[in-house]
Parts: C-alpha cells; structure tokens; sequence
C-alpha cells in the first residue's frame, strides 16, 4: 500500500505553513479604534481563526505592556503610568511620547515573533487612533524589516450605544479596574475615552493616498470598508470580517449515534445506527426540542433576527442522518451538507484501529507521531489538515448564520470544529478527546462565547450537563 506524499505540499497555499525566511508572506495587523468599540474582541477571535487555519498568529496587547511597565518591580516606573485618565491626554508630550514607546516596545516583540520565531501574523492590539501613531507603527515596521512585511490596518468602530456602554461596563471587571471603586473607575475610564475622542482620527484618505491596505468594521461586521485588499490572505481574512454578526444563538455539536461499524471498531465507511445509536438519536431530539423552547421562552435580545430558528445540519453518511430523522420536519430545517462528511480513511476504510497498527503498522507510526500533519493513504485520503480546508466555509457560514444549528457529524470533524470554537492550540490539536454520546453547546453572545459539555447516559436515555473540567480536552485554550 502506497504511503501518501505529505499533506503540506498541496495545502501550504490554502493554509499555514509559511516559510520562516519568507518575510513577504507574513502579516502584520494593527488594530485601530477607541476605547471599548470591540478591538479585543475582534482581534482575538480572528486570531483564533488564523490559528485555526494553521496561520501562527499571535495578539500583542499594548494595555497589557503598559500594566506590566507600571508593575516592574525591578525598573521605578514613571509615575503618570499609574495615574488614570491623565496617561491618555492627548495634549501632554510627555504622555503622548511615553505612550508611543509602549506602543513601540510591544511592536518590537511581534516583529521579533514573525522574525525570529515561526511566527505568521501578529495583531497590534492598540487605540492606533492618530495618523501620527499610525505612521511611527509603519515607519518602525519599514526601518526593521524593509518593504517586505505585510501590514492592514483593522479599524473596529461600534457605533449601537447600548453595546458600546455595555462594553464600558465590561472594562469595570477588566485589569486595569477590576477591584477597584466602580463608580471612579468608570469616571476615570469615561475621561480616558473623551481624551481618545478628543484626538482620533479614523482610517481613511491619509491611507488611502499612501497605498495602504486597510479594513474598517462597524459593530463587528454590520458594514465593512476596504482599501485594496490584494492576495490569498488578505481576502480570507475580510471574507471572515464580512460575515462577523453580533446575534445570541446557540450552536451544538455531535457526533452521530452509535452504529453497527462502531459497534466493531471500524472506522470510514457509511453504516447504519445500531440499536443503541437509534436510541441516542431519539433522546438527542427529544434534550435539543427541550433546550429550543427554553430558548424560545427567553426575551429576544436586541441583535436577533425574529426569524431566528433552529436548524439541524448533518453530513450525507447514512449514521448521521438517521441521527438527525427524529427532529420534527415543522420545527427545524434539515440540511445535509458534504463539508461534515466524515474524514476520508482512503485504503484504511472499514479497518479497525487494531487491524491498522498490525497490518501497517508503519502507517499507523506515522500517524502517531504526527497526526496534524498525517493523511491516510490511498485514493481520495485526507488528513486534519485537509480537513480543516474542507470546514472552512463552514465556519465562515457559522460566522454569518444567525440561526441556532445542531451540528451531527463524526468524531474528527466535532474536533476540528471544537478546536476552532475554544482556540486549542495547534499542537494539541490531535489529542483533544472527544467523548462518544457527548453533545457541546457553543453560546454565541454578542463579544463572547461560553461552552456547555452535556453527556448522554443510555441508562436513563437522557443528557446531563457536566463540568467543563470533566471533559478530557487535556489541551491548552489559546483565546477566549
Ligand atoms: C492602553 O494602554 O490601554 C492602550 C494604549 C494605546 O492604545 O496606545
């Protein structure tokens, strides 16, 4: 049996892998925006994205650096980087300079990780909010790395009051407040934004005339400007912005119910429920309809459609349709969709995991000692990688959709899908358990996302939610 050639070469252009040295295919992103309009939020979740498509991407956050700087036990930190509002006026030298250095020092950490290190993309976290610091950030990036590097700038703006004063609230609990007095906490930081609004000057005709590629966003994704998005990157990244929506929703993710292969072992080939698995389909519909009219009896926030409803998607194998036959045909939309088919097991199919390490046991090393990278061989083979390239407009429909969906699929695709909603990092990536008869809920809330693990016991035929520390997912979460 053929081994296959390796996964990179006919991915490296839809996904990570950069070459190190090539600095022109490394990106620089600097965020641009006041206090409180979404940056965080917008740059984590795009980085986890980035990661997610094996981009290595990190955020460097320059009010994390500035925290750091007034805590330095070792170095006496001035003394205006602990005193509020003032650090942020715009028409003190001292404050604007000493803000400039934190901004370059942070800056300096991320060209060293896309210089020095394997790093893809860095995301400046920073206001970035005058021409004036927009153009020390580039002029820095030139001096260091040349006409080379990448960079878009990404302005966040959140023009819904009742988010943006929400999101004001939010910072009370964040690190520069947390503890402290609400009330002069909130004074303070409402100072700090008049100081910003007093100087800021949005993304447009400067940049513009000096060729500069740059994206705005208004209230995460409600309208989107772009100024001369070139390249495969670049595109991806803003197709993801455009479908960004701010609507509560829920979305659930499981495998399909046990089957008559599963009852043997055997993997990649269409089978039919057993007994058991029929049994967990039922109880599935039966625990969804429950949680869809305690969603339905909750009051519609301000972001959701009426139209909001609930919708189950599976893959085209027979295991997962008949998973998903029991949802009353009124209430939720079936759809089978391709991209949830199960990995391809290419000349593996129908083997058990057993059969594979004692008939290839070459394979079946190869697959241990890299399974991110792995692809099983034969016609039609895939790996997680490919995997990842055949999900990814589904997770750009996920984005967009503002109904709740029930996702049935099969074991590799929950995990590639449950690695993309809690920012696992890449290397772990292969080792996230992933529980038979386990149902995850994903809850979308405007600028956040929670998860729900629910376990199935067949004794009792029904769901139970279970602490978040009792599913084995031993890996590290990169981002919110
Ligand atoms: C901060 O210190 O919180 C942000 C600083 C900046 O945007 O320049």
């Amino acid at each position: 049996m053929g081994v296959s050639a390796s996964p990179r070469r006919s991915t490296e252009a839809l996904i990570g892998y950069t070459p190190h040295h090539d600095t022109g295919s490394k990106l620089v992103i600097v965020m641009v925006g006041l206090p409180a309009t979404g940056k965080s939020y917008v740059a984590k979740k795009l980085s986890r994205y980035l990661n997610w498509l094996q981009h290595k991407t990190q955020v460097f956050n320059v009010g994390d650096r500035r925290r750091s700087a007034a805590s330095n036990p070792e170095a006496a930190p001035n003394s205006l980087l602990t005193s509020g509002a003032k650090l942020f006026d715009p028409t003190s030298p001292e404050s604007v300079s000493l803000r400039d250095q934190l901004a370059i020092n942070t800056l300096n950490e991320l060209l060293s990780f896309l210089l020095d290190s394997d790093g893809n993309i860095g995301i400046l976290d920073a206001t970035n909010s005058t021409s004036a610091r927009r153009q020390l950030v580039l002029n820095h990036i030139r001096q260091r790395c040349g006409e080379g590097l990448r960079v878009l700038f990404l302005e966040s703006r959140c023009s819904d009051q009742t988010i943006r004063e929400a999101n004001i609230r939010l910072k009370l609990f964040g690190p520069d407040y947390a503890g402290k007095d609400p009330e002069a906490s909130l004074a303070d930081f409402r100072d700090r934004i008049l100081h910003y609004e007093k100087a800021y000057e949005p993304l447009g005709l400067i940049e513009e005339r000096q060729g500069l590629s740059f994206v705005q966003m208004w209230d995460a994704g409600r309208k989107i400007n772009s100024h001369l998005i070139r390249g495969y990157i670049l595109s991806q990244i803003v197709e993801y912005l455009l479908n960004f929506n701010l609507a509560r929703r829920q979305i659930w993710l499981s495998c399909n119910g046990e089957s008559l292969d599963d009852m043997e072992g055997r993997i990649g080939r269409y089978s039919d429920l057993s007994d058991r698995g029929l049994k967990y389909a039922s109880a599935l519909a039966s625990f969804i309809e429950e949680q869809r009219q305690n969603w339905s009896a909750e009051p519609v926030s301000g972001h959701n459609p009426e139209s909001s409803q609930f919708c189950v998607w599976t893959s085209t194998w027979p295991q997962a349709i008949q998973t998903g036959s029991l949802f009353s045909s009124e209430t939720y939309d079936q759809t089978h969709t391709k991209m949830l088919d199960d990995l391809n097991f290419g000349n593996m199919s129908g083997l058990t995991i057993e059969q594979i390490a004692t008939q290839h046991p070459n394979e079946f090393a190869a697959r241990k000692r890299d399974k991110l990278q792995y692809r099983w061989p034969g016609l039609g083979g895939e790996g997680y990688v490919d995997l990842i390239v055949r999900l990814r407009p589904l997770i750009v429909e996920l984005e967009r959709t503002t109904d709740h969906l029930i996702l049935i699929t099969h074991r590799a695709v929950v995990r590639i899908l449950v690695t993309y909603f809690l920012g696992i990092h890449r290397d772990d990536l292969g080792e996230v358990q992933m529980p038979r008869d386990t149902v995850y809920c994903f809850d979308i809330e405007p600028y956040g996302i929670s998860f729900r693990p629910f376990m199935y016991s067949s004794e009792l035929g029904t769901f139970k939610q279970v602490p978040n520390s009792e599913i084995p997912l031993t890996v590290k979460v990169t981002s919110s």
